[in-house]
């Protein structure tokens, strides 16, 4: 029967069935699928299995140290970072359109992954690549060939189409309820187990404008102040998912102490939903709202304007790009 600790068993045997006496490589992108994927993996081959870990520079606050360390801690997995951040803001520098901003970010990662990959390769006789695959994500892959494209989804750690690797996903049969179950029967952070959707290419995203290195640093900032509130409110897992959009070309004037500013908007974007395929507005209680508005100008001098999304999806979709 189900329960978290069997299934961990079964996966974790079916693992050493598959791959044997043989190496694996997994990237792990910050996100509950690749860590989970990568932790069961690692209780079945142990050392056998390295991770890599792609720092594009797009991750929020913390989350670069989540993986590094406190992911690392819970499980003694053999982690490769690559520190990418430079390689990625050069690649986007100049860069405004959405799906352009996908396009590179999707590029580069598999560049960098590549050569992580031949790294590792050139050790050890790696011949599988681990990747987080859903239930769901079986399905869709499979009944919607002619979805239209909305945005082209990136999945970071997602496979480069030319690797010559065999695939292990031992999350194909799980919905995302079971992953964190089993997240937590082997150990993993909380804040990991249960952090909410975060698209791959991160920030670049819900920054509107050109991504630079001092933008990232104020929707960072933001970012981490609307998480902690929330958090603080208990709101955690009410809500889907609460992006937080610097709009880096758009100035408001404003007025602090005695002076004028001319700064620039955050938009909140909270929002419940099932499937990230619809979804509605959440409805904050104001007083939270009040003290998110309040600490992001007070904290943040570049911000002096805080404005609420109330568009449901569709026609809007929960992120901005
Ligand atoms: P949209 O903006 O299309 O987002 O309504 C639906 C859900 O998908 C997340 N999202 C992504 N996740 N790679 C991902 O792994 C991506 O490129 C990506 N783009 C959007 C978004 O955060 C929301 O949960």
């Amino acid at each position: 029967d189900w329960t978290p600790s069997n299934i961990v068993s079964e996966l974790v045997t079916a693992i050493r069935e598959q791959i044997g006496d043989g190496y694996a490589i997994c990237g792990l992108s910050g996100g509950v699928d690749s860590a989970v994927a990568a932790a069961l993996v690692q209780r079945a081959i142990g050392d056998r299995l390295t991770c890599v870990f792609v720092d594009h520079g797009l991750l929020r606050a913390g989350e670069a140290e989540q993986v590094e360390q406190d992911f690392v801690a819970a499980t003694g997995v053999r982690l490769h970072v690559v520190d990418a951040a430079d390689r990625f803001l050069a690649a986007l520098s100049g860069v405004v359109d959405p799906e352009e901003k996908r396009r590179i970010i999707g590029r580069e990662f598999i560049r960098v992954f590549e050569a992580a990959a031949q790294d590792i390769a050139a050790s050890a006789p790696v011949e599988f690549l681990v990747q987080g695959t859903l239930y769901p994500d079986v399905v869709e892959s499979g009944g919607g060939a002619n979805a239209a494209t909305i945005k082209s989804h990136h999945n970071v750690g997602g496979l480069p189409p030319d690797l010559r690797f065999r695939l292990v996903e031992p999350l194909r049969t799980l919905f995302k309820d079971e992953v964190r179950a089993v997240g937590a029967e082997l150990g993993l952070p909380e804040s990991l187990v249960w952090r909410q959707p975060f698209p791959g290419p991160g920030l670049a995203v819900r920054i509107i404008g050109e991504v630079t290195r001092d933008r990232l640093s104020v929707l960072r900032r933001a970012d981490a102040v609307v998480r902690e509130e929330l958090t603080a409110a208990g709101l955690d897992r009410a809500i889907w998912q609460c992006p937080v959009v610097l709009l880096a070309d758009v100035r408001s004037v404003g007025v602090q102490g005695d002076g004028r500013t001319y700064g620039h908007p955050v938009v909140l974007r909270p929002v419940t939903s099932e499937d990230a395929m619809t979804a509605d507005w959440a409805r904050i209680p104001h007083d939270v709202l009040a003290h998110i508005s309040t600490r992001l100008t007070n904290e943040i001098p570049e911000i002096n304007r805080v404005v609420l999304d109330i568009t449901s999806k569709p026609p809007a979709t929960i992120e901005w790009e």
